[in-house]
């Protein structure tokens, strides 16, 4: 299992807690990251008696249920609740990951850690501030770049180059592997980051994209692209199970074998 650091606002204190209510079934506790900007008790950790057969299976569940029925002040995000949008990405147990797709009876003992995101600014709560994580994203230009005029129906590609996406197009930016990479923790304002490197590589190696060549000029730099040391972190915590270190990898290959 990947421990991850705090986020970046950390010196937590003791918080408040919440005990179970009278008559409650079987309860596990969870200790909860807090930080209000308008706030004075900053960071600090809540813990929460949950009663946990009478919430559903996720630490989703869990949170809503905190929200809805404990602390309506908890704030955090979410969206689809299945694991499509990526917005409830946090670190639970020590882990990142996706809080609506992660059981709570999968966290071992009777207490459970949830922060946010490790690294980055903290908005609220467990809400962190990935500004520069979608600027990262934005920079990439990820979209497909032609020349040739455009065909009247579609860009035609053949099923073996379509099939070179799989294991990329599946991310859905959570940030879970970005937020867990040392790399990114020390040089997160030059370094691009795994999740931004392979979406990256996705349109490099888009069979339909004629701007191969800018693309790999625009990643030729000490920073933004060879700041990766293959620690694996990324691959590890992944809720999609995809392999952002091997793409980066092969961005690597592929500019150490391009003649300019
Ligand atoms: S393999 Fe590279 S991108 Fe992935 S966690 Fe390690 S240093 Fe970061
Ligand atoms: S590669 Fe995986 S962990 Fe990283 S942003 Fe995409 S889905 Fe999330
Ligand atoms: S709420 Fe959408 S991925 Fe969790």
């Amino acid at each position: 299992m990947v421990q991850l650091t705090l986020p970046k606002n950390s010196r937590v204190q003791k918080g408040r807690h919440h005990s179970a209510p009278a008559g409650s079934g079987k309860t596990k506790t969870f200790k909860v990251y807090r930080y209000d900007p308008e706030g004075t008790e900053n960071p600090r950790w809540d813990t929460y008696d949950v009663d946990v057969d009478n919430c559903g299976p996720m630490v989703l569940d869990v949170l809503i249920h905190i929200k809805n029925t404990i602390d309506p002040t908890l704030a955090f995000r979410r969206s689809c609740r299945e694991g499509v949008c990526g917005s409830c990405a946090m670190n639970i147990g020590g882990r990142n990951t996706l809080a609506c797709t992660h059981g709570h009876a999968d966290e071992p003992g009777h207490e459970c850690s949830i922060a946010p995101l490790p690294s980055m600014p903290v908005v609220k709560d467990l809400i962190p501030d990935l500004t520069m994580f979608y600027a990262q994203y934005a920079s990439i230009e990820p979209w497909l770049h032609t020349t040739t005029p455009e065909p009247q129906k579609e860009w035609i590609q053949s099923p073996q180059d379509r099939e070179k996406l799989d294991g990329l197009y599946e991310c859905i930016l959570c940030a879970c592997c970005t937020t867990s990479c040392p790399s990114y923790w020390w040089n997160g304002d030059k370094y691009l980051g795994p999740a931004t490197l392979l979406h990256a590589y996705r349109w490099l190696i888009d069979s339909r994209d004629e701007a191969t060549g800018e693309r790999l000029d625009a990643l030729e730099d000490p920073f933004k692209l060879y700041r990766c040391h293959t620690i694996m972190n990324c691959a590890q915590v992944c809720p999609k199970g995809l392999n952002p270190a091997k793409a980066i990898a092969e961005i690597k290959k592929t500019l150490a074998e391009r003649v300019v």
